[in-house]
């Protein structure tokens, strides 16, 4: 696919995703009017849209013909991931002021409509996701459900939430055998880097970022399978893949927050040295980072050859996640 074709392509997929989310998103009325105007504010402020766009092409990588029953899990899945910046970017955790091209928004709102926007963006998440569940034949229903299951586990203690605690407490913090109890069985990856390296850091933060960002980039992917009827086979490839693609992508946000500016990420650049974050860039460096990013995409590629399957636009979509700018 050539670079043009490409990102036109994408640039139609961005759009039909906006549509989707604005269709998805509750009406405004009653006396908590600024509830909605925080949900609106921060979920339409942009973004890349990649959660659903990973859901949607998988989704059609496993040959998913009826895309109303796909749609409310997009828009859920970019709720859920909305909701989590929101919170991370609050005085207790981040601090941060700008996100997606715009004050935070606990800055513009304040803390309190912050954490209730967040927790309504959440809870709203659910109430979509069900409305796929409403005309649906038996077959359909029990794959919804299991798609369900995936959400709510990936987003939750075992998943998203469990690596922001984590990530929270801090690696230096913590003593490793803490972190395997909450991560289970964590794929190493090998590091054929010097030895200088803090290889217990690094063991450490790859648990973080499997949880806190793997979690939710695997389960968009593995909804985007569930729902086209993948086996149990193909969704455990599927969620190899996305946790290796997931890990890239938080190592190239790392290299990004130290070598972009606030305009261009559209969100406060240095926020992980000021809250004295260990990262891939402070364990390794911006380089071997980087050689990191390019070895995990790799590997998650090499999952369509095993699945025997191919999506030229999601192939390509991974390979341009390697060298984002944003
Ligand atoms: C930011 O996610 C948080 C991370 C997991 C690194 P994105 O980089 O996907 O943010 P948006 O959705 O484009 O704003
Ligand atoms: C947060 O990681 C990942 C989430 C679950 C929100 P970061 O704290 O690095 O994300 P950014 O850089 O603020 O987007
Ligand atoms: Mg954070
Ligand atoms: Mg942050
Ligand atoms: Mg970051």
């Amino acid at each position: 696919m050539s670079l043009t074709n490409f990102n036109s392509e994408q640039e139609i997929r961005v759009g039909y995703i906006e549509e989707v989310i604005k269709k998805y998103l509750p009406n405004a009325e009653g006396h908590q009017e600024i509830i909605f105007k925080a949900m609106n504010y921060s979920i339409l402020a942009g973004g890349k849209r990649l959660r659903p766009m990973l859901m949607l092409e998988t989704y059609k990588l496993f040959d998913g013909k009826d895309i109303t029953c796909i749609e409310p899990f997009m828009a859920a899945i970019e709720m859920i991931h909305t909701y989590s910046l929101v919170h991370d970017d609050l005085p207790a955790m981040d601090n941060d002021e700008f996100r997606r091209g715009r004050k935070t928004t606990h800055v513009v709102f304040g803390e309190a409509f912050g954490i209730l926007a967040g927790d309504a963006l959440l809870n709203y998440a659910f109430e979509t996701a069900l409305t796929a569940t409403t005309k649906m034949g038996d077959k359909e229903l029990k794959n919804a459900v299991k798609a369900l299951e995936i959400l709510s586990k990936k987003a939750g203690v075992y998943g998203m939430i469990g690596g922001q605690v984590i990530d929270i407490i801090g690696v230096k913090a913590i003593d490793s055998t803490d972190i395997k109890q909450v991560s289970g069985n964590i794929d190493k990856i090998n590091v054929d880097i010097n030895d200088d390296i803090d290889k217990l850091a690094l063991d450490r933060l790859n648990s973080i970022y499997k949880l806190k960002t793997s979690a939710l980039i695997e389960a968009s992917m593995m909804i985007g399978a569930i729902m086209a009827g993948a086996s149990e086979t193909e969704i455990l490839v599927i969620e190899q893949m996305a946790s290796n693609i997931g890990l890239a992508f938080q190592i190239q946000d790392d290299i990004l927050d130290v070598t972009s500016t606030t305009e261009v990420l559209g969100k406060t650049v240095l926020s992980d040295e000021r809250n004295e974050k260990v990262t891939y860039v402070t364990i390794m460096g911006i380089e071997h980072a980087k050689n990191q990013v390019n070895n995990l995409s790799q590997k998650g590629l090499g999952g369509f050859e095993q699945l025997n399957r191919k999506n030229d636009f999601l192939n390509e979509l991974i390979i341009k996640l390697i060298t984002r700018e944003k």
